[in-house]
């Protein structure tokens, strides 16, 4: 069988496809947000609208905790606590992007 130079694009596109799954799939790294009773205001007001066990699937499938909103405090608190960032900490606006909830 002959590979001709569209072959190669194909096959290309799919080292491409697999190399940016490869990347992005990498263990989680940045620390969660601690379900601790410190971080419970936080988790409460994300899940404030949270649909109940009972309530349908479809409900519960398209459920996104309310992160704008329970960002808020993040600093304030932090800061009250002395809680300090990593001297090289990212861009630290949407702090729920990047520390993930755990439920
Ligand atoms: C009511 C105070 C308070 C609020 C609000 C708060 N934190 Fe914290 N946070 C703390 C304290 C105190 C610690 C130190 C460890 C602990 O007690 O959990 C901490 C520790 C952390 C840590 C480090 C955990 C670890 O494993 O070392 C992360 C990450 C964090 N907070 C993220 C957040 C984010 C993101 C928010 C907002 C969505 C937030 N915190 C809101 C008080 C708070
Ligand atoms: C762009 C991603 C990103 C955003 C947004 C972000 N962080 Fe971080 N944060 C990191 C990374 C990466 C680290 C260093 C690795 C680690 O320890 O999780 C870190 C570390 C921390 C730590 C130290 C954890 C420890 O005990 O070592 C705290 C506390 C923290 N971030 C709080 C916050 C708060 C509060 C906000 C929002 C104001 C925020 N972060 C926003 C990525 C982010």
């Amino acid at each position: 069988m002959k590979i001709e130079k569209r072959d190669w694009l194909f096959i290309a596109l799919i080292v491409v496809i697999v190399g940016i799954f490869l990347a992005i799939s990498g263990k989680e790294k940045t620390k969660v947000v601690p379900n601790n009773a410190t971080h419970k205001e936080v988790y409460d007001v994300a899940y404030q609208h949270a649909p109940g066990p009972d309530a349908s699937i479809f409900k519960r499938a398209f459920f996104r905790p309310a992160k704008k909103a329970a960002e808020k405090n993040c600093e304030s608190c932090h800061e009250a606590n002395g809680i300090k960032l990593p001297p090289n900490h990212p861009p630290k606006h949407r702090c729920l992007f990047c520390h993930k909830l755990v439920k």
